[in-house]
């Protein structure tokens, strides 16, 4: 594996530095979110008619065709990034499902970025969803500017992105954490959506959620391991041939499936209602349905978007539907009629490996 030309270091620039490291190095893509441990119950008989089978739902008070989230990806200055957000937003919208945006904090750098989250005109009905790294109110962003970047999408809510790793490993990253779930708490008052958290492939543990339940947070996207690794993307723009500090931690936090049950198990015992999504390293219909029945409301997915973003949103449309059909196949074989009956319903789990 080499090393590619020393990184850009504009925010604009770092994202197609981003979206080069993603699409040109296979083992950006981990693998072992936990999916493979574990096996569901299959019905010979699930006295059903496929085609009946609802998979529908909703989200921030919009239905949805099935419990599909395009995850944040992008967003920024230049026509490959903007036919990126746009080819996403026109195939959620035709096919009922949600979408989040990248990091908007390049709105404040590069004022030309505003453009390429300008999307309700190509997605009128679906729940439209802003990014903001949570670091980022350490480093000037205020509440004002959270406003825009929700404004500029005119979104239904605002996901604030918790990405320790990736700016611990960063050339150019922003690493003071300190004391952010009071701002959080601040900030969650002062939105008028609702504003959600994720990480960006390390996973939440309990006590992370514990103290954003504690600031107010009510949506919460595990965004586990064994997808896409922020660590290795960020190694390949650390300039030093000697420098290993992205692979050292590559494979770093809870997988999926061990973020999610540490999070359910946290919810579950709180009083307010709450959204949990499953996401980090979701590749097909049947992880989405194992996501479900583990408590998960929502299930997102970034990397396996992007090459399709890149050609046509018609592609992006026959990924989606693919996804639709493999996951409606799993409810049938599982003997569920609607989203309702696989929705934390642990008895639909055969065995599952001792590690959780
Ligand atoms: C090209 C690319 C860009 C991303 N940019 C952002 C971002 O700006 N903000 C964010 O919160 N997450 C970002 N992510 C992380 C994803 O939203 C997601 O949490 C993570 O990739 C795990 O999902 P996956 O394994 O399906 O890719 C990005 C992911 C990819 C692949």
């Amino acid at each position: 594996m080499t090393k590619p030309k020393p990184a850009d270091r504009s925010v604009a620039g770092r994202k197609l530095d981003h979206l080069r490291a993603v699409l040109e190095d296979p083992d950006v893509e981990r693998g072992r979110s936990g999916f493979d441990t574990i096996s569901l119950t299959h019905r010979a008989l699930p006295e059903l008619d496929l085609d009946a089978v609802d998979t529908s739902t909703r989200f921030l008070d919009k239905p949805l065709s099935f419990p599909l989230l395009i995850s944040s990806m992008t967003g920024g200055t230049g026509d490959e990034i903007a036919r990126i957000n746009r080819n996403l937003a026109e195939a959620a919208e035709a096919t009922g499902v949600a979408m989040s945006v990248g990091s908007q904090r390049v709105l404040f750098t590069d004022p030309a970025s505003k453009g390429s989250f300008q999307l309700r005109d190509a997605a009128p009905s679906i729940p439209l969803i802003g990014n903001i790294g949570a670091v980022q109110l350490n480093a000037g962003l205020n509440a004002g500017h959270c406003l825009q970047a929700v404004q500029a999408l005119e979104a239904d809510g605002l996901y604030l992105h918790l990405n320790p790793l990736q700016e611990a490993v960063q050339v150019e990253g922003d690493r003071d954490f300190s004391n952010l779930s009071g701002k959080i708490s601040d900030l969650v008052s002062n939105m008028p959506v609702p504003v959600l958290i994720k990480e960006v492939g390390a996973g939440l543990s309990s006590s992370d959620v514990e103290l954003a339940y504690a600031a107010g947070i009510r949506h919460f996207d595990v965004a586990g391991r064994g997808g896409t690794s922020w660590s290795r993307i960020e190694y390949h723009r650390r300039a030093d041939e000697e420098d290993d500090l992205g692979l050292v931690f590559q494979d770093w936090g809870l997988t999926t499936v061990e973020s999610l049950l540490e999070t359910r198990d946290v919810l579950v015992k709180k009083t307010d209602p709450t959204t949990l999504i499953a996401s980090g390293g979701l590749r097909d219909g049947v992880d989405m349905a194992k996501s479900i029945i583990l408590g998960a409301d929502l299930c997102g997915m970034a990397a396996p978007f992007l090459a399709a973003a890149q050609e046509s949103s018609a592609q992006v449309i026959r990924q989606i539907e693919k996804l639709r059909r493999e996951f409606q196949t799993a409810m049938f074989l599982l003997g569920c009629a609607d989203v309702s009956q696989l929705n934390a319903n642990v008895s639909l789990i055969r065995s599952r490996s001792k590690f959780w």
